[in-house]
């Protein structure tokens, strides 16, 4: 319970949540309980949820074993913050039963983040969508949905926002170079596996993925629209267009190509911006440098820049190359070059500092 005389939280009953992670034993989920850890969270109580096929085996959180539960209708009694990443169909059949037993639900699916009223969330950029009044899909104070942005989306916004706040920011051209994380821990170990099978002369297996991963690279693997454009790369059209508008923004003109790369749980992105009003490279830099949730690598002389293993494991957005575009007058164009932990900042990381604001 709040104490008397303190300010009333988003969640409005405790200073130390009941959490429970749904998806526990996947790639993401398994990051939230290092995550919660590592930021020594206020748990009240956690409890993991997964499909029937983990429900029994266990895992090590902070010297206690927890079993995994199976996850059912009847399982959120006496959570107050439930972590959804087990992918978008199961946040919509579930959600409405974590919201109807009082929790909060943060959800790092696609399933709600373009739904009205939802907040989609990444707390360096929009923290103030989140409120009491406006948690979506509940009403008032009571508790509903608060959307985790997709894992590109939030590591191009860590680099661009402070510059499209100084700025603003007319044009964005987006390449991504996407990690094997992005498609779950059935992916990282199917790259593993494919490594291995290509250098011991074998023909690689392909589960995850219908073609060939390890040594390759190809269009990232979300439905293809009849435009052309893939699922992912309008998310990250549309995920920015809803984030920047949540603080008054007029709409930005954005195009995204999303490709797949063999490379572990770190995401690279090349961005090429085009600006309002000139700011020079040094200014960019100057901005970048301090701006939260960034770290600069961008050493011209020994040609060191970001990459996806400077990321892995990291908090911070990394970025480089930041240089003036040639092509456009001077100053009014940026080339940034960016890598962020999928994983971690990419989903994980932000929905606990999503949760954490909830704290506030
Ligand atoms: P499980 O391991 O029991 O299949 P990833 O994104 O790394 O592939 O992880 C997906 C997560 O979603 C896993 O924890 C997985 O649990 C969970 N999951 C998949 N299907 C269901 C389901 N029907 N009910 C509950 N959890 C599910």
């Amino acid at each position: 319970m709040t104490s008397a005389g303190m300010q009333p939280t988003a969640l409005n009953r405790t200073t130390h949540p009941t959490v429970a992670i749904i998806g526990a034993t996947g790639a993401v989920g398994q990051e939230f309980l290092r995550v919660l850890d590592q930021r020594h969270f206020p748990l009240g109580g956690l409890k993991l949820l997964a499909s029937a096929r983990s429900a029994g085996k266990t895992v090590e959180f902070q010297g206690k074993s927890i079993v995994i539960d199976e996850l059912t209708e009847q399982s959120f009694e006496g959570i107050d913050i439930a972590l959804f990443s087990a992918g978008g169909s199961i946040s919509k059949k579930y959600a409405q039963a974590a919201i109807d037993a009082g929790a909060v639900v943060v959800d790092n699916s696609s399933g709600f983040r373009m739904t009205d009223g939802v907040p989609l969330v990444v707390p360096e950029v929009n923290p103030e969508a989140i409120t009491t009044a406006n948690i979506g899909l509940g009403q008032g104070q009571r508790p509903g949905i608060i959307a985790n942005p997709n894992c590109s989306t939030i590591i191009m916004l860590l680099a661009v926002t402070p510059i499209h706040r100084a700025v603003g920011v007319k044009r964005v051209v987006v390449s991504t170079y996407q990690a094997a994380s992005g498609a779950g821990a059935a992916a990282m170990a199917e790259l593993e596996q494919q490594t291995r099978e290509v250098l011991e002369g074998k023909e690689p297996t392909c589960t995850i993925f219908p073609q060939q991963y390890a040594f390759n690279l190809f269009s990232h693997n979300s439905p293809m629209k009849p435009n052309g454009y893939n699922e992912e790369e309008l998310k990250m059209v549309h995920e920015t267009h809803k984030i920047w508008s949540q603080a008054g923004d007029k709409k930005t003109a954005i195009t995204a190509t999303c490709v797949r790369v063999p490379i572990m749980r770190a995401h690279a992105e090349s961005i090429n911006l085009t600006l309002d009003k000139p700011m020079t490279e040094v200014d960019a830099r100057k901005l970048l440098a301090e701006a939260p949730g960034v770290s600069l690598i961008d050493d011209r002389e020994n040609n060191r820049f970001p990459t996806p293993l400077d990321a892995s494991h990291a908090d911070d957005v990394f970025v480089g190359r930041i240089r003036h575009d040639l092509s456009q007058p001077e100053g009014m164009g940026l080339d940034l070059f960016v890598c962020g932990d999928q994983v971690r900042k990419g989903a994980a990381l932000n929905a606990v500092q999503i949760a954490e604001l909830l704290l506030a």
